[in-house]
Protein backbone atom coordinates (compact mmCIF):
# COMPACT_ATOMS: atom_id res chain seq x y z
CA UNK A 1 0.00 0.00 0.00
CA UNK A 2 1.76 3.20 -0.90
CA UNK A 3 2.69 5.64 2.00
CA UNK A 4 1.63 9.06 0.58
CA UNK A 5 3.29 12.22 2.30
CA UNK A 6 2.54 15.94 2.31
CA UNK A 7 5.18 18.31 2.71
CA UNK A 8 4.13 22.46 2.99
CA UNK A 9 6.93 24.23 1.57
CA UNK A 10 5.57 27.76 1.31
CA UNK A 11 2.29 29.59 1.87
CA UNK A 12 0.06 27.70 -0.23
CA UNK A 13 2.43 25.55 -1.60
CA UNK A 14 2.51 21.50 -0.88
CA UNK A 15 4.97 18.73 -2.16
CA UNK A 16 3.04 15.23 -2.13
CA UNK A 17 5.59 12.20 -2.44
CA UNK A 18 5.80 8.20 -2.63
CA UNK A 19 8.12 6.89 0.09
CA UNK A 20 10.44 5.11 -2.59
CA UNK A 21 14.09 6.38 -2.05
CA UNK A 22 15.00 5.09 -5.71
CA UNK A 23 12.82 6.59 -8.43
CA UNK A 24 10.37 8.48 -7.05
CA UNK A 25 7.46 10.51 -7.97
CA UNK A 26 6.58 14.22 -7.00
CA UNK A 27 3.15 16.01 -7.48
CA UNK A 28 2.81 19.29 -6.48
CA UNK A 29 -0.29 21.41 -5.06
CA UNK A 30 -0.36 25.39 -5.50
CA UNK A 31 -3.26 27.80 -4.24
CA UNK A 32 -2.98 31.54 -5.47
CA UNK A 33 -4.85 34.02 -4.23
CA UNK A 34 -7.27 35.53 -7.06
CA UNK A 35 -8.69 37.90 -4.87
CA UNK A 36 -10.26 38.32 -1.55
CA UNK A 37 -12.07 35.58 -1.78
CA UNK A 38 -11.19 33.32 -4.52
CA UNK A 39 -8.16 31.58 -4.72
CA UNK A 40 -6.99 28.88 -7.57
CA UNK A 41 -6.05 25.54 -6.84
CA UNK A 42 -3.48 23.90 -9.33
CA UNK A 43 -2.27 20.73 -9.46
CA UNK A 44 1.01 19.82 -11.03
CA UNK A 45 2.16 16.19 -12.45
CA UNK A 46 -0.19 14.38 -9.95
CA UNK A 47 0.84 10.69 -8.45
CA UNK A 48 0.32 7.49 -10.70
CA UNK A 49 -2.99 5.90 -10.40
CA UNK A 50 -1.16 2.86 -8.62
CA UNK A 51 -0.87 6.03 -5.71
CA UNK A 52 -4.12 7.48 -6.22
CA UNK A 53 -6.83 6.37 -3.45
CA UNK A 54 -3.96 7.85 -0.93
CA UNK A 55 -3.21 10.89 -3.28
CA UNK A 56 -6.82 11.48 -2.95
CA UNK A 57 -6.99 11.24 0.71
CA UNK A 58 -4.20 13.90 0.90
CA UNK A 59 -5.48 16.31 -1.34
CA UNK A 60 -8.76 16.02 0.35
CA UNK A 61 -6.98 16.78 3.82
CA UNK A 62 -5.68 19.66 2.28
CA UNK A 63 -8.03 21.49 -0.15
CA UNK A 64 -10.91 19.01 -1.10
CA UNK A 65 -10.02 17.19 -4.13
CA UNK A 66 -13.07 18.94 -5.76
CA UNK A 67 -11.83 22.24 -5.41
CA UNK A 68 -8.81 21.71 -7.65
CA UNK A 69 -9.11 24.05 -10.66
CA UNK A 70 -6.65 23.04 -12.91
CA UNK A 71 -4.65 19.83 -13.39
CA UNK A 72 -1.41 20.51 -15.27
CA UNK A 73 1.05 17.89 -16.64
CA UNK A 74 4.55 18.36 -18.10
CA UNK A 75 4.57 15.87 -20.47
CA UNK A 76 2.55 12.43 -21.66
CA UNK A 77 4.37 10.10 -19.47
CA UNK A 78 2.02 7.71 -17.09
CA UNK A 79 4.03 8.76 -13.96
CA UNK A 80 2.30 11.94 -13.87
CA UNK A 81 -0.61 11.12 -16.33
CA UNK A 82 -2.35 8.10 -15.37
CA UNK A 83 -4.89 9.97 -12.91
CA UNK A 84 -5.46 12.04 -14.88
CA UNK A 85 -8.87 11.02 -16.17
CA UNK A 86 -10.23 9.36 -12.46
CA UNK A 87 -9.06 13.29 -11.08
CA UNK A 88 -10.93 14.96 -13.80
CA UNK A 89 -13.93 12.90 -12.57
CA UNK A 90 -13.28 13.59 -9.06
CA UNK A 91 -12.53 17.38 -9.52
CA UNK A 92 -15.63 18.37 -11.69
CA UNK A 93 -14.69 21.75 -12.30
CA UNK A 94 -10.71 21.21 -13.12
CA UNK A 95 -9.57 22.10 -16.59
CA UNK A 96 -6.56 20.09 -17.82
CA UNK A 97 -3.89 22.13 -19.27
CA UNK A 98 -1.05 20.98 -21.09
CA UNK A 99 0.94 21.37 -24.46
CA UNK A 100 -0.81 19.86 -27.82
CA UNK A 101 1.96 17.70 -28.57
CA UNK A 102 1.12 15.89 -24.70
CA UNK A 103 -3.05 16.00 -25.64
CA UNK A 104 -2.10 14.47 -29.17
CA UNK A 105 -1.06 11.26 -26.40
CA UNK A 106 -2.94 11.64 -23.20
CA UNK A 107 -5.83 12.29 -25.31
CA UNK A 108 -5.68 8.48 -25.51
CA UNK A 109 -7.25 8.12 -22.11
CA UNK A 110 -10.29 9.46 -23.66
CA UNK A 111 -10.73 13.12 -21.32
CA UNK A 112 -13.77 15.30 -22.76
CA UNK A 113 -11.67 17.76 -25.47
CA UNK A 114 -13.71 20.28 -23.52
CA UNK A 115 -12.17 20.33 -20.26
CA UNK A 116 -8.90 20.89 -21.74
CA UNK A 117 -6.89 23.95 -22.96
CA UNK A 118 -3.86 23.87 -24.68
CA UNK A 119 -0.58 26.14 -23.47
CA UNK A 120 -0.17 27.36 -26.95
CA UNK A 121 -3.62 29.00 -27.11
CA UNK A 122 -2.63 30.73 -24.09
CA UNK A 123 -1.88 34.49 -24.62
CA UNK A 124 2.29 35.03 -24.70
CA UNK A 125 2.43 31.90 -22.47
CA UNK A 126 0.89 33.73 -19.22
CA UNK A 127 -1.67 33.01 -17.33
CA UNK A 128 -2.85 36.03 -15.41
CA UNK A 129 -5.40 35.45 -12.48
CA UNK A 130 -4.99 38.51 -10.30
CA UNK A 131 -3.96 42.17 -9.89
CA UNK A 132 -0.07 41.78 -9.68
CA UNK A 133 2.09 41.11 -12.55
CA UNK A 134 3.45 38.35 -10.53
CA UNK A 135 0.07 36.65 -10.44
CA UNK A 136 0.82 34.19 -13.23
CA UNK A 137 1.73 31.34 -14.24
CA UNK A 138 4.61 31.60 -16.85
CA UNK A 139 5.27 28.47 -19.63
CA UNK A 140 8.71 27.98 -20.30
CA UNK A 141 8.96 25.83 -23.43
CA UNK A 142 11.93 22.89 -22.85
CA UNK A 143 11.40 20.84 -25.90
CA UNK A 144 13.15 17.41 -25.92
CA UNK A 145 14.06 17.32 -22.29
CA UNK A 146 12.65 15.06 -22.15
CA UNK A 147 9.54 15.24 -24.71
CA UNK A 148 9.04 17.09 -27.42
CA UNK A 149 5.93 19.27 -26.09
CA UNK A 150 7.51 19.57 -22.32
CA UNK A 151 7.03 22.72 -20.94
CA UNK A 152 8.17 24.20 -17.13
CA UNK A 153 5.85 26.32 -15.70
CA UNK A 154 6.95 29.48 -13.83
CA UNK A 155 5.38 31.00 -10.55
CA UNK A 156 7.44 34.36 -10.49
CA UNK A 157 5.97 35.44 -6.87
CA UNK A 158 7.35 32.30 -4.81
CA UNK A 159 10.25 32.29 -7.44
CA UNK A 160 9.58 28.50 -7.82
CA UNK A 161 9.91 26.38 -11.23
CA UNK A 162 7.91 23.02 -11.61
CA UNK A 163 10.10 21.41 -14.30
CA UNK A 164 8.24 18.04 -14.46
CA UNK A 165 11.22 15.27 -15.39
CA UNK A 166 13.98 18.09 -16.01
CA UNK A 167 16.36 18.26 -12.94
CA UNK A 168 15.02 15.21 -11.45
CA UNK A 169 16.96 12.94 -9.44
CA UNK A 170 16.85 9.05 -9.49
CA UNK A 171 16.72 8.46 -6.29
CA UNK A 172 16.45 10.75 -3.12
CA UNK A 173 18.30 9.70 0.02
CA UNK A 174 15.53 11.88 1.87
CA UNK A 175 13.00 10.10 4.13
CA UNK A 176 12.80 13.12 6.48
CA UNK A 177 13.82 16.27 4.66
CA UNK A 178 13.10 17.18 1.32
CA UNK A 179 15.65 19.00 -0.43
CA UNK A 180 18.82 18.57 -2.34
CA UNK A 181 22.00 18.47 -1.08
CA UNK A 182 25.28 18.08 -3.12
CA UNK A 183 24.77 14.39 -3.00
CA UNK A 184 21.82 14.61 -5.10
CA UNK A 185 24.04 15.54 -7.85
CA UNK A 186 24.59 11.43 -8.32
CA UNK A 187 20.87 10.34 -8.95
CA UNK A 188 20.37 13.84 -10.87
CA UNK A 189 23.64 13.17 -13.39
CA UNK A 190 22.26 9.37 -13.93
CA UNK A 191 18.33 10.70 -14.86
CA UNK A 192 19.70 12.24 -17.11
CA UNK A 193 22.61 10.86 -18.60
CA UNK A 194 19.24 7.86 -19.00
CA UNK A 195 16.15 9.71 -20.01
CA UNK A 196 17.47 12.89 -21.46
CA UNK A 197 17.67 12.50 -25.38
CA UNK A 198 20.58 15.34 -26.12
CA UNK A 199 22.76 17.66 -24.84
CA UNK A 200 21.55 20.50 -27.04
CA UNK A 201 18.00 19.94 -25.67
CA UNK A 202 19.52 20.47 -22.25
CA UNK A 203 21.97 23.15 -23.03
CA UNK A 204 18.37 25.18 -24.61
CA UNK A 205 16.20 24.72 -21.45
CA UNK A 206 19.05 25.41 -18.89
CA UNK A 207 19.71 28.53 -20.78
CA UNK A 208 15.61 29.38 -20.85
CA UNK A 209 15.68 28.58 -17.19
CA UNK A 210 18.83 31.48 -16.53
CA UNK A 211 16.78 34.05 -18.75
CA UNK A 212 13.74 33.67 -16.43
CA UNK A 213 13.63 37.16 -14.56
CA UNK A 214 13.30 36.91 -11.41
CA UNK A 215 15.63 33.85 -11.29
CA UNK A 216 13.95 30.70 -9.59
CA UNK A 217 14.72 30.00 -6.58
CA UNK A 218 13.10 27.38 -6.13
CA UNK A 219 13.51 24.26 -8.53
CA UNK A 220 10.14 21.56 -8.27
CA UNK A 221 10.99 18.13 -10.04
CA UNK A 222 8.73 15.57 -10.89
CA UNK A 223 11.22 13.32 -9.16
CA UNK A 224 14.12 13.31 -6.74
CA UNK A 225 14.93 16.04 -4.20
CA UNK A 226 13.77 19.91 -4.85
CA UNK A 227 16.63 22.19 -5.58
CA UNK A 228 17.31 25.22 -3.40
CA UNK A 229 19.68 28.23 -3.32
CA UNK A 230 23.31 28.15 -4.74
CA UNK A 231 22.45 24.44 -5.77
CA UNK A 232 20.29 25.52 -8.37
CA UNK A 233 23.51 27.61 -10.24
CA UNK A 234 25.93 24.13 -9.22
CA UNK A 235 23.39 21.71 -10.58
CA UNK A 236 22.48 23.90 -14.00
CA UNK A 237 26.14 24.12 -14.86
CA UNK A 238 26.89 20.46 -14.00
CA UNK A 239 24.51 19.30 -16.26
CA UNK A 240 25.36 21.64 -18.80
CA UNK A 241 29.04 19.46 -18.69
CA UNK A 242 28.36 16.24 -18.98
CA UNK A 243 27.01 14.06 -21.85
CA UNK A 244 23.06 12.80 -21.92
CA UNK A 245 21.56 10.47 -24.02
CA UNK A 246 22.50 9.50 -27.60
CA UNK A 247 25.84 11.80 -27.00
CA UNK A 248 25.98 9.50 -23.58
CA UNK A 249 25.55 5.79 -25.74
CA UNK A 250 27.45 7.06 -28.47
CA UNK A 251 30.72 7.95 -25.59
CA UNK A 252 29.78 4.67 -23.64
CA UNK A 253 30.19 2.52 -27.23
CA UNK A 254 33.72 4.24 -28.49
CA UNK A 255 34.82 3.62 -24.89
CA UNK A 256 33.93 -0.04 -25.09
CA UNK A 257 36.26 -1.59 -27.07
CA UNK A 258 39.01 0.14 -25.50
CA UNK A 259 37.70 -0.86 -22.01
CA UNK A 260 37.34 -4.68 -23.10
CA UNK A 261 41.15 -4.16 -23.60
CA UNK A 262 41.28 -3.61 -20.23
CA UNK A 263 39.00 -6.41 -19.14
CA UNK A 264 41.03 -8.68 -21.44
CA UNK A 265 43.95 -7.93 -19.98
CA UNK A 266 43.06 -9.00 -16.55
CA UNK A 267 42.23 -12.64 -18.40
CA UNK A 268 46.09 -12.64 -19.86
CA UNK A 269 47.42 -11.86 -17.10
CA UNK A 270 45.33 -15.01 -15.53
CA UNK A 271 45.96 -17.34 -17.73
CA UNK A 272 49.77 -16.67 -18.50
CA UNK A 273 50.30 -17.33 -14.44
CA UNK A 274 48.38 -19.55 -13.63
CA UNK A 275 46.81 -21.15 -16.83
CA UNK A 276 43.45 -21.80 -19.10
CA UNK A 277 41.71 -23.64 -16.10
CA UNK A 278 41.94 -21.30 -13.29
CA UNK A 279 40.88 -18.62 -15.91
CA UNK A 280 37.54 -20.72 -16.45
CA UNK A 281 37.12 -21.32 -12.57
CA UNK A 282 37.10 -18.16 -12.04
CA UNK A 283 34.53 -16.79 -14.42
CA UNK A 284 32.52 -19.89 -13.36
CA UNK A 285 33.21 -18.51 -9.60
CA UNK A 286 31.92 -14.87 -10.61
CA UNK A 287 29.38 -16.13 -12.17
CA UNK A 288 28.00 -17.98 -8.91
CA UNK A 289 28.82 -14.88 -6.92
CA UNK A 290 27.16 -13.12 -9.03
CA UNK A 291 23.72 -14.09 -10.12
CA UNK A 292 23.42 -11.76 -12.89
CA UNK A 293 26.71 -11.98 -13.97
CA UNK A 294 25.82 -12.73 -17.22
CA UNK A 295 23.94 -9.96 -17.90
CA UNK A 296 26.89 -7.42 -17.16
CA UNK A 297 29.29 -8.92 -19.38
CA UNK A 298 29.46 -11.65 -21.78
CA UNK A 299 32.50 -13.86 -22.53
CA UNK A 300 32.87 -15.69 -25.62
CA UNK A 301 35.87 -17.84 -26.56
CA UNK A 302 37.82 -17.25 -23.54
CA UNK A 303 37.67 -13.22 -24.45
CA UNK A 304 34.85 -10.28 -22.85
CA UNK A 305 33.11 -9.85 -26.30
CA UNK A 306 30.15 -7.38 -24.47
CA UNK A 307 29.58 -4.70 -21.62
CA UNK A 308 26.32 -4.69 -20.84
CA UNK A 309 25.99 -1.37 -18.32
CA UNK A 310 28.43 1.78 -18.29
CA UNK A 311 31.78 0.09 -18.45
CA UNK A 312 33.84 1.67 -15.44
CA UNK A 313 31.03 0.29 -13.34
CA UNK A 314 31.57 -3.37 -15.02
CA UNK A 315 35.47 -2.72 -14.57
CA UNK A 316 35.26 -2.28 -10.93
CA UNK A 317 32.96 -4.95 -10.29
CA UNK A 318 34.68 -7.66 -12.42
CA UNK A 319 37.92 -6.58 -10.97
CA UNK A 320 37.33 -7.09 -7.18
CA UNK A 321 35.11 -10.53 -8.08
CA UNK A 322 38.06 -11.52 -10.13
CA UNK A 323 40.48 -10.66 -7.75
CA UNK A 324 39.02 -12.63 -4.99
CA UNK A 325 41.46 -15.30 -3.33
CA UNK A 326 44.45 -14.11 -5.36
CA UNK A 327 47.68 -13.69 -3.45
CA UNK A 328 47.87 -9.59 -2.48
CA UNK A 329 50.44 -9.60 -4.48
CA UNK A 330 49.28 -10.55 -7.49
CA UNK A 331 46.12 -7.98 -7.18
CA UNK A 332 48.51 -5.14 -6.92
CA UNK A 333 49.87 -6.29 -9.90
CA UNK A 334 46.51 -6.66 -11.68
CA UNK A 335 45.57 -2.91 -10.27
CA UNK A 336 48.37 -1.18 -11.11
CA UNK A 337 48.90 -2.83 -14.64
CA UNK A 338 45.52 -1.85 -14.77
CA UNK A 339 45.51 1.47 -14.43
CA UNK A 340 48.33 1.58 -16.25
CA UNK A 341 46.45 0.22 -19.68
CA UNK A 342 43.36 2.64 -18.32
CA UNK A 343 46.26 5.51 -19.12
CA UNK A 344 47.55 4.05 -22.00
CA UNK A 345 44.28 4.48 -23.58
CA UNK A 346 43.52 7.89 -22.33
CA UNK A 347 40.36 6.34 -20.39
CA UNK A 348 39.26 7.45 -17.07
CA UNK A 349 40.69 5.62 -14.10
CA UNK A 350 37.85 4.35 -11.83
CA UNK A 351 38.10 6.19 -8.91
CA UNK A 352 37.32 2.58 -7.12
CA UNK A 353 40.75 1.31 -8.58
CA UNK A 354 42.94 4.29 -7.41
CA UNK A 355 43.46 3.58 -3.89
CA UNK A 356 44.56 -0.09 -2.55
CA UNK A 357 41.35 -1.69 -0.89
CA UNK A 358 40.79 -4.97 1.03
CA UNK A 359 36.95 -4.55 1.47
CA UNK A 360 34.79 -6.18 -1.81
CA UNK A 361 32.66 -3.69 -4.03
CA UNK A 362 30.09 -6.07 -4.62
CA UNK A 363 27.26 -4.77 -1.85
CA UNK A 364 27.69 -1.49 -3.15
CA UNK A 365 27.81 -2.31 -7.07
CA UNK A 366 24.65 -4.59 -6.60
CA UNK A 367 22.87 -1.72 -5.48
CA UNK A 368 23.64 0.46 -8.58
CA UNK A 369 23.44 -2.18 -10.77
CA UNK A 370 19.36 -2.23 -9.59
CA UNK A 371 19.60 1.34 -10.62
CA UNK A 372 20.52 1.38 -13.94
CA UNK A 373 18.69 -1.46 -15.28
CA UNK A 374 15.56 0.24 -14.93
FE1 LIG B 1 8.90 11.49 -18.30
FE1 LIG C 1 8.80 11.39 -14.81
Amino acid sequence: MPDIRSFQIAEGLYLIKNPNIFFNFNSYLLTCPVDEKTKLNILFDPLPLRCFQDFVKVLDDIIGVENIDIIYTNHQDPDLTSSVPALLDLSKKALYITSQDTWRLVSGYNIDPDRYQPIELIPNGKLKFGKESDDCLQFVPTPFCHFKGAYAVYYPKLRTLFTGDLLGGASTKKTDGIYADIDSWIGIKLFHEVYMPTKEALKLAIDRIGRLDPLPELILPQHGDIIKGELITEFLKRLNDIEVGLDYMNKEEREKELYMRVFNYMLDYARNKYGEKVVIEKINNISTQVSNFPEIIKIENGVISEIYIPATTAFVFIYDAFCQDLPEKDKEDIRLQSIATFKKYNLEVPEELLQKRTSSFVDSFRRIFGLIRR
